[in-house]
C-alpha cells in the first residue's frame, strides 16, 4: 500500500507480470491542479506504469469477464443476442474488435478458442471481482465472532422492542429502541438506514422515512439491523402491536414462515443459489393461491416482489459470485408477502404487509440459524409482545406548552 506521492513513485515494474489484476477504474474525476496525488493522479500514473491503454473502458471489461465466465456452448445464442444489444445501445462497445468477434461466433466449437484469448489478455478486472467475491463470501473465524455479535445484538433489540412496542408509539421511537440497544451493546452503527413501517407502510420495500407518528394496533414491519466493527447483521420481524395476529393476519404470516423454514431445508453445501428463491416462490405462490390472493401461480411476483436470499458481511449485501453455497457463507433468508392498499384481490387482505428475514451460516448438511435471538413462530412473536420491557417507564417530561414534538 502506498500514499499520494509515494504511489506516484511506486518502484513496481509492471511489464515483468503476466497478469496484471485490478478493480475497475473510476472515471470522470475532477483534477483538483494543487494537488498532484489526487485521485485523478494516481489513476493516471497508474494506467503509465500498467500501459493501460486509453480506450480501456470498463463496460467492455467487464462484459469481456461476462464472456469469460459465464457463457456455455449452451446458452451461447442467447448470450450473443444479450452482447449484440449492448452494442446497438453503447458506441465504445460497438467500437470494440474483440466484442464484436464475439458476436460474430458462429457455433460453440469457436466459443473455447475466443474465451482462451479473453483469458489471456494481461489486464484483468473481471478476475478482481470474481476473487475478491469468492474471499469475501467464506467467513473466517475472526469475521464470525464478529458478525455473530453484530447478530446477536441485533436480534436481541427486536425482541426487546417487541416487548416495548405499543400502539401510541411512532415508527421513529422503535427505529430508536433499536438503535440505542444496538449503541448500548457497541454497535457503532446500523448495517443500512433502519425500516419501521406500520400497517400499509410495511408494503413499501425501501421505506425509511420511518415518520407515521401513532403506530397503532396494525402490524409493524421492522427491518433493523446493528453494524458491530465493519459486519453488518439483517434482521427483520412483523408484529402485531395489538399482541395477537388477527386471523388473516396470521394466515399471511404463517405462510411467510413456512417459506422460510422450505428455504432453511436447502441452506446447505451445495445448493445452487436460485434454488432458494425459487423455493420460497413456489411456496409463496401455493398459498397465495390457497388463499386466493391470485388466481394464477404466476403472479406470486405481484405479492413477492424481491429475492430471497444475499450474502451478509462487511456489506449487508454482501459481494459474491452467486455460484453454489459453501460452508462457512452466511446469508439471508427472507421471504415476504406485501398486499397494499387497492391491490387486485379482496380488500380484507389489503394493507398486510410481512417479512420475515433470518441470517443462517451455511454449514456442510445443514445451517445454523444466527438470528435465534428474535422470536420467528407467530406464537412466539405473541408470548413475546405480551411480556413486560422496563423501556415502558422511561417517562420524559412534556414539552412546553404549544410545543409538540409532532
Ligand atoms: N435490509 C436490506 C435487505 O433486507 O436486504
Ligand atoms: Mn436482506
Ligand atoms: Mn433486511
Amino acid at each position: 500500500v502506498y500514499n499520494g506521492n509515494s504511489f506516484n513513485n511506486y518502484p513496481v515494474d509492471f511489464s515483468k507480470f503476466d497478469k496484471i489484476i485490478f478493480d475497475r477504474l473510476p472515471e470522470d474525476l475532477p483534477d483538483d491542479p494543487n494537488d498532484n496525488a489526487d485521485l485523478f493522479d494516481l489513476v493516471n500514473s497508474f494506467r503509465q506504469k500498467a500501459s493501460v491503454p486509453a480506450n480501456f473502458n470498463n463496460e467492455i471489461n467487464d462484459l469481456f469477464g461476462f464472456i469469460s465466465q459465464r457463457v456455455t456452448p449452451k446458452n451461447l445464442p442467447e448470450e450473443i443476442a444479450y452482447v449484440k444489444e449492448r452494442i446497438n445501445k453503447d458506441k465504445k462497445i460497438e467500437n470494440d474488435t474483440l466484442i464484436n468477434e464475439f458476436a460474430g461466433l458462429r457455433d460453440s466449437s469457436d466459443l473455447k478458442a475466443f474465451v482462451q484469448k479473453l483469458r489471456l489478455r494481461k489486464l484483468n478486472t473481471a478476475l478482481y471481482s470474481s476473487l475478491v467475491c469468492s474471499l469475501r463470501e467464506i467467513k473466517t473465524p475472526e469475521e464470525m465472532n464478529l458478525l455473530r455479535k453484530s447478530i446477536e445484538i441485533s436480534s436481541i433489540a427486536h425482541a426487546e422492542v417487541m416487548k416495548a412496542i405499543r400502539p401510541e408509539m411512532s415508527e421513529l421511537e422503535l427505529q430508536g429502541m433499536h438503535e440505542y440497544i444496538h449503541k448500548k451493546y457497541g454497535a457503532e452503527w446500523v448495517g443500512y438506514p433502519s425500516i419501521v413501517g406500520a400497517g400499509n407502510n410495511g408494503c413499501i420495500l425501501h421505506y425509511e422515512e420511518n415518520t407515521r407518528t401513532r403506530v397503532g394496533t396494525d402490524m409493524v414491519l421492522m427491518d433493523v439491523g446493528a453494524e458491530y466493527h465493519g459486519y453488518s447483521a439483517d434482521v427483520t420481524r412483523t408484529v402485531p402491536v395489538s399482541g395477537k395476529f388477527t386471523p388473516r393476519q396470521k394466515q399471511i404470516y404463517d405462510l411467510v414462515y413456512q417459506a422460510q423454514e422450505a428455504v432453511f431445508k436447502l441452506c446447505r453445501e451445495g445448493t445452487p443459489f436460485n434454488q432458494l428463491n425459487a423455493k420460497a416462490k413456489e411456496v409463496l405462490a401455493d398459498g397465495l393461491l390457497t388463499l386466493g390472493i391470485i388466481q394464477d401461480k404466476k403472479d406470486v411476483g405481484i405479492y413477492y416482489p424481491h429475492g430471497c436470499s444475499h450474502h451478509l458481511g462487511l456489506d449487508v449485501h454482501d459481494k459474491s459470485n452467486y455460484g453454489d453455497l459453501k460452508e462457512n457463507m452466511v446469508i439471508t433468508v427472507e421471504p415476504g408477502i406485501y398486499i397494499p392498499q387497492n391491490s387486485s384481490c379482496d380488500k380484507k387482505w389489503w394493507g398486510i404487509a410481512v417479512r420475515i428475514e433470518d441470517d443462517v451460516k451455511i454449514g456442510k448438511d445443514s445451517c445454523e440459524l444466527l438470528s435465534w435471538a428474535a422470536p420467528r413462530k407467530s406464537e412466539d412473536v405473541e408470548r413475546k409482545v405480551a411480556e413486560k420491557s422496563i423501556l415502558n417507564e422511561f417517562d420524559l417530561p412534556d414539552l412546553r406548552p404549544g410545543k409538540k414534538a409532532f
